[in-house]
């Protein structure tokens, strides 16, 4: 049976609430399949692992959270977690994000189809954040011909433009 926490065990699985039909392709656990590409001006090239939940729990916004793991090692990586809300009859959205690298930020932008682009609108980041300051992020997901998801982040810092960081595609299990 669906859990809805520990402190409603008994509760019938939530009913997708119709207000986010418009997003309910992300729904689901995806695997990175291949590995993801990152990249930048600054970096190495590097691939990573990635384990997405995106769950709803009968409220009108999806909740996410992005887990990458060091593709040899299996060592976990960059995390992120939060929610993406609709603005109520309209293809605009919210997407709100905390990261473990002590950011945490709102992306809006709007779904077309089975495509979601968002770029951030305010960024937050603890005083002793690692340098180079992330200043800028945009990010587009969509879900392919092949049923995979697939999500291209790019983002400015304050030594490069908008550039892109990742890419990858997964797999719904
Ligand atoms: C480096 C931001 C997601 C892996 C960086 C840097 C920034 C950054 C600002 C430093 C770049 C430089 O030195 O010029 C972000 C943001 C993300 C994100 C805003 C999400 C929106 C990820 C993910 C991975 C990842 C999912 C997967 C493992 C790395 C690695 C480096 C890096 C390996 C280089 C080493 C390090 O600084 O830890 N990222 N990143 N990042 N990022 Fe990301």
């Amino acid at each position: 049976p669906y859990l809805n926490g520990l402190l409603a065990p008994d509760c019938e699985p939530p009913k997708m609430n119709p207000s986010i039909e418009p997003l309910s392709w992300l729904l689901g656990t995806w695997l990175s399949e291949p590995p993801g590409d990152g990249i930048y001006p600054t970096l190495q090239p590097f691939h990573y692992l990635e384990e997405v939940h995106i769950t709803h729990v009968g409220q009108p916004m999806l909740n996410f959270s992005f887990n990458a793991f060091h593709p040899d090692t299996k060592k976990p990586m960059h995390r992120e977690c939060g929610f993406i809300r609709l603005k109520p009859d309209s293809n605009k959205v919210a997407f709100v994000s905390a990261q473990n690298t002590g950011i945490v930020e709102v992306e809006e932008g709007e779904v077309n189809g089975q495509e979601l682009c968002i770029a951030s609108h305010s960024i937050a980041r603890i005083s002793f954040a690692a340098e180079p300051r992330v200043e800028q992020i945009m990010r587009k997901f969509r879900l392919n011909a092949e049923g995979r998801l697939e999500q291209t982040v790019s983002m400015a810092t304050t030594t490069q433009p908008m550039t892109q960081h990742l890419h990858i595609t997964y797999k719904k299990v």
